[in-house]
């Protein structure tokens, strides 16, 4: 196998038998936090943020040093990049250092500016647009609770609130990717970019899934496997505050609408969490929520990434598996 640069900066960045791949490679790491040390050295991976982040920053400060590697993590306002400095000056700097970027920030356009200068793998650890390692972790927390990997493929997931945001985007694009029916719902004016809807809905053909997008909660959860939800102001977006809490009531997951949906089905949210707001306490405190399974799984299926990402790199097929 000679070597590849594969970065991760959308969901469908992966297809469906790559995105198995590392689910299957997170599984193991669920099994052993240490079963793979790709970066032992240590060689260093550079963690950098434009946005706060508790999860991220620390499931990906743990799993670098969990890999053997050094986490170098760097926020924007102790950074060049924070005062201007060019994105592709930073990428040809950290790159001669660094053996992976990771990076939240804004525009998706920043993280495919770094990814076209960088010379190792670029991760996109959030942007406006898309939250792709949130969505592996999620996919995990299924795979976990239903019987493994092989679980996932026509398994029905609905996601509810402020359809046009990062969580909403990366659901319908790697939900697709793994061939589940994908369903989004949220008010008129907070629905999903057509382009990206269109993506999804060829993604989802390719690979036996189909998508929906509709404003209303019911159809969405309807029967489905596993419902997710989401902040309804998004980081960046706390300007718009006032006039984002009236559109999402209806989209609350609450007993009602959980009722809705198979009788066991599982309750997600990426966190933090509003309880009271896009979810009720009853739910995300109650006997279907996996969220803190969810968190944890961030670090397994992030080492996963990272492992799969350098094995890809350095043409080392031990690390697909
Ligand atoms: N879910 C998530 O990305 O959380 P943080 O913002 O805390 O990293
Ligand atoms: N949509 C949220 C996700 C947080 C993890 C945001 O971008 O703030």
């Amino acid at each position: 196998m000679t070597g590849q640069l594969r970065h991760m900066l959308r969901d469908d960045d992966l297809n469906h038998d790559e995105q198995r791949q590392v689910l299957e490679l997170g599984m193991r790491f669920r099994e052993n936090r240490f079963y793979r040390q790709p970066f032992a050295g240590p060689q260093a991976v550079a963690v950098l943020f434009d946005k706060p982040s508790t999860r991220t920053r620390s499931s990906f400060s743990i799993g670098v040093a969990e890999l053997g590697g050094y986490p170098l993590v760097i926020d924007k306002s102790g950074s060049q990049l924070g005062r201007g400095e060019p994105v592709a000056d930073t990428a040809r700097v950290l790159t001669r250092m660094a053996y992976g970027i990771v990076w939240r920030t804004f525009g998706q356009d920043r993280v495919e500016e770094m990814a076209k200068y960088a010379t190792c793998p670029v991760v996109n650890a959030l942007t406006d647009e898309f939250h792709p390692c949130q969505v592996l972790a999620d996919l995990l927390t299924i795979a976990q609770f239903r019987g493994g990997v092989d679980a996932l493929p026509g398994k029905t997931i609905a996601y509810l609130g402020d359809a046009a945001n990062n969580m909403a985007n990366s659901y319908l694009l790697g939900g697709a990717t793994a061939g589940m029916n994908v369903r989004v719902a949220g008010p008129y004016g907070y629905l999903p970019d057509p382009a990206i809807v269109a993506d999804a809905e060829r993604i989802a053909a390719e690979n036996g899934g189909s998508v929906l997008v509709t404003t209303d909660p019911r159809e969405a959860v309807a029967d489905a496997d596993c419902v997710f939800t989401d902040t309804w102001v998004s980081m960046g977006e706390e300007a718009e505050y006032a006039i984002r809490s009236k559109p999402f009531w209806d989209y609350q997951v609450n007993d009602a609408l959980m009722k809705l949906a198979k009788p066991d089905a599982l309750f997600q949210h990426c966190l933090p969490a509003y309880r009271g707001k896009e979810v009720t306490e009853s739910v995300i405190d109650g006997p279907q929520s996996v969220v803190w399974d969810e968190a944890e799984n961030r670090l397994h299926a992030q080492k996963a990434l990272l492992t799969w990402l350098v094995g890809k790199q350095r043409g080392d097929e031990s690390l697909l598996a």
